[in-house]
């Protein structure tokens, strides 16, 4: 199986299940212009982050890691009117771009300029949690870090979503010492052992190459 094959699936499934959307290709169109990677979610997989939320009956939603806005779209999609998601960048770049693409949904969704790692407190200081799903998506370094705040910030039958958490198969190499393998792993075993979650992980192939997403319901009261 190639990468050009699993494009072209990808390209079938989306053709078939995920109508061309004015603001969700605006935003992949600026971004790419813009010159920001291409590190969004496929639009198959942004439409399972909106089945998800939508599943969820999420009313209140906190993202780590913006980029140009795409998943933010998508998972803003699937909340009620009065519904609300925070979104965290540290890019002032990427922030830019996605301020322009989710002006549309400026009574939803509230865009956060720095480290996630320090505007994570001051959220948690508002008083705007508990979420009712997080998306884990910024540098994987820290994802650890950001399980942590996912946990401080949940309720039970909060949902948590990890991206990219196979990248390409390197997360089982024990020998590595990439940062964001390593984050990743520690990440993964943090799941494993956190008695406050309930967890899977599913390994991808599509239009983004070989990857996967971990997924968790908190099980207690926090
Ligand atoms: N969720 C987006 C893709 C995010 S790519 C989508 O699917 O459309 C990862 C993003 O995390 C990048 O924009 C990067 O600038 C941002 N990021 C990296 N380190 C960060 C940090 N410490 N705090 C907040 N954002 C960070
Ligand atoms: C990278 C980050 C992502 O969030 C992603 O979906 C793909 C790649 C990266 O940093 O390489
Ligand atoms: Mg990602």
């Amino acid at each position: 199986m190639t990468q050009e094959q699993w494009t072209a699936v990808d390209r079938y499934f989306t053709d078939l299940l995920v109508p061309p959307d004015p603001a969700l290709d605006a935003a992949l169109q600026t971004s790419a212009a813009a010159g920001l990677p291409p590190h969004n979610v496929s639009p198959n997989q942004g439409k399972l982050l909106l089945l998800l939320a939508q599943i969820q009956r999420a009313r209140t939603i906190l993202e780590i890691g913006t980029l140009g806005g795409y998943s933010t779209i998508w998972l803003a999609r699937a909340l009620p009117s009065d519904g609300r998601l925070i979104t965290l960048e540290a890019d002032p770049k990427h922030a830019e771009v996605a301020r322009a693409n989710i002006a549309g949904l400026s009574d939803i969704v509230d865009l956060r300029l720095g480290q996630a790692l320090s505007t994570l407190p001051q959220i948690a200081a508002e008083g705007n949690s508990p979420f009712d799903l997080i998306f884990i998506d910024a540098d994987k370094p820290n994802n650890p870090h950001y399980l942590a705040w996912a946990l401080k910030l949940s309720r039970r039958g909060s949902l948590i979503i990890a991206d990219n958490v196979v990248r390409n198969g390197a997360v089982i190499d024990q020998s590595s010492s990439d940062p964001s393998v390593l984050g990743v792993r520690r990440f993964n075993e943090l799941l494993a052992s956190e008695p406050r979650v309930s967890a899977t992980a599913i390994q991808t192939v599509g239009s983004k190459g070989y990857d996967g997403f971990a997924i968790a319901i908190v099980t207690t009261d926090q």
